[in-house]
């Protein structure tokens, strides 16, 4: 048992989902920058605007991720090149608004899958502290991603 009363050799598969996470979500964070910066045309102002509080989000949610690695006293992924070989979240760039808001949608679609395989192996290990903070993002990125689906619709 370590310091948490959690047992390492169960962590270990936790805290692989978790850093496969953090891959995830630092592309992501990259392309909503991409598209805060690049849209144009009339939805330039309400999508400029959304795709900066998503990246916001992403931002607050990174760091605790990492530090949840941290207080599980393992080693947060940290560089770039990592990020990019183990995410399945993937860069996108395009000029069109609505392929942005789609392939936002789709890159929830890999963080919800993402956080689910974590909140299943966190559960098995006891390891409540992730399953609570990863449950809050859980919630939060599929009521973002019911926002997004509207506005996507017909
Ligand atoms: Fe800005």
């Amino acid at each position: 048992m370590n310091y948490l009363g959690l047992k390492p050799s169960e962590l270990e598969s936790t805290v692989k989902e978790l850093n496969r996470l953090l891959a995830n979500y630092q592309v992501y964070y990259q392309n909503l920058r991409n598209y805060h910066w690049n849209i144009t045309g009339r939805h330039f102002f309400d999508l400029h605007a959304i795709f900066e509080n998503l990246y916001n989000e992403a931002k607050v949610n990174i760091d605790e991720i990492a530090e949840r690695v941290l207080t599980l006293r393992m080693k947060p992924m940290s560089t770039l090149a990592d990020y990019l070989e183990h995410a399945n979240v993937k860069e996108l760039s395009t000029d069109d608004t609505v392929e942005m808001v789609q392939s936002i949608l789709s890159d929830h679609k890999k963080l919800i899958s993402n956080m689910r395989d974590v909140l299943e192996i966190a559960g098995k290990a006891g390891d409540e502290g992730t399953v609570d903070l990863v449950g809050s993002f859980l919630a939060s990125v599929e009521k973002n991603s019911w926002m997004l689906d509207a506005w996507l619709a017909k």
